[in-house]
């Protein structure tokens, strides 16, 4: 019998401090109309100074589990997608673990930038695919608010914190259908934040901050997300009507618009968070995911489509039969 790993619960976080464009714009050049005619982004969430990646996680996790009816006890996997870790080590798994009160299983952080919660989803499908776990947590956290360079007008704007999670487990009947990830080290000059700590002499003027050449980064993300759609259709024998949700990573609505448009798919049938949360890096995706499944529109038996492209550049995609 085939092995399947199912979505079993969701759960989200955002911080309760909001910051909008307005204020962003009292700081540096820019004004609420530019942001959101470029972005489609209002407003987004800032981390308060208490909170970590791994206290927005448990929150999340706790989300996820409690709407799977499912004991911490149970979890024998966790992985946790973050590019702003409180911990060079230990993990923010680990320290999410600990949190939850789980003592046996295996946990670790995957770094892939905004694709780190596809990467995380990825790994997970396969241990449950193979017989290595049984229930597995996966979480996308991101306190961005921290590595932003608050004067830079051309990424200030973009990013906000949060965490997002799913719970997996195995299952009888279809649910992850397929996931596909890939990577680019070629592009590391395009879009970088650099560990100040352990950065070489020559480049510590900007590390510790997020610096992108955005143009330039969009342009490759739109023909990336084209490519993966067909891939991920293609590997699943599916075509684009059969795809119910596209749930895309938040980074700007004219990159989500490009990505339906080649699904042929009408906007109301994309799952958009970016108005009100920004781009949250690894946390978008399930975010996303975590708002449609709680709000109805999501519904069991729906193929839903999940996508993201970032820094690396890393790209990934997960078809799941929620
Ligand atoms: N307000 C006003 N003007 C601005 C702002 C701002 N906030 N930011 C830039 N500008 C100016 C620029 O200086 C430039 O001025 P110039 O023509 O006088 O030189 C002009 O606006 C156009 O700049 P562009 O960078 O070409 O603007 P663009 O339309 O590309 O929008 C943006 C910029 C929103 C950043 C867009 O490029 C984008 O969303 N890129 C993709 C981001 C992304 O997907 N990242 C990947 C995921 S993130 C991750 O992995 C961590």
């Amino acid at each position: 019998m085939i092995r399947y790993s199912k979505v079993l619960g969701t759960g989200g976080y955002l911080p309760a401090e909001i910051r909008t464009n307005a204020q962003i714009s009292e700081t540096v050049d820019t004004s609420d109309s530019w942001i959101f005619e470029r972005t489609g982004i209002k407003n987004r969430h800032i981390a308060a100074p208490h909170e970590s990646a791994a206290s927005m996680a448990e929150t999340a996790a706790r989300q996820a589990l409690e709407a799977a009816n499912c004991d911490p006890s149970d979890i024998d996997l966790i992985i946790v997608a973050t590019g702003t870790p409180e911990y060079v080590y230990p993990s923010t798994a680990c320290l999410l673990q600990q949190r939850l009160g789980i003592k046996n299983a295996a946990a670790f952080d995957v770094q892939a930038a905004c694709s780190g919660s596809i990467y995380a989803l990825s790994i997970a499908d396969q241990f449950i695919k193979s017989g290595g776990s049984k229930k597995a947590l996966i979480i996308g956290t991101e306190i961005c608010s921290r590595i932003v360079d608050w004067t830079d007008r051309g990424t200030c704007i973009l990013f906000g914190d949060g965490a997002g999670a799913v719970l997996l487990g195995a299952s009888d009947e279809a649910g992850v259908l397929s996931t596909h990830i890939h990577s680019d080290g070629e592009y590391e000059n395009l879009l970088y934040c650099r560990n100040p700590q352990t950065t070489t002499a020559e480049t510590q003027d900007d590390a510790g901050f997020i610096n992108m050449r955005g143009n330039e980064v969009f342009k490759v993300a739109v023909n990336t997300l084209g490519r993966i759609v067909d891939e991920t259709l293609e590997a699943n024998n599916m075509a684009k009507e059969d795809i119910d949700w596209l749930v895309p990573h938040q980074a700007n609505i004219r990159i989500i618009m490009a990505t339906a448009k080649k699904l042929k798919m009408s906007m109301d049938q994309v799952v958009v968070t970016l108005e009100n949360q920004g781009n949250t890096s690894s946390a978008s995706v399930l975010l996303a995911f975590n708002e449609a499944v709680r709000d109805g529109r999501i519904k069991r038996g729906q193929v839903v489509l999940l996508e993201a492209f970032g820094a690396g550049f890393t790209w990934g995609s997960a078809l799941i039969k929620y």
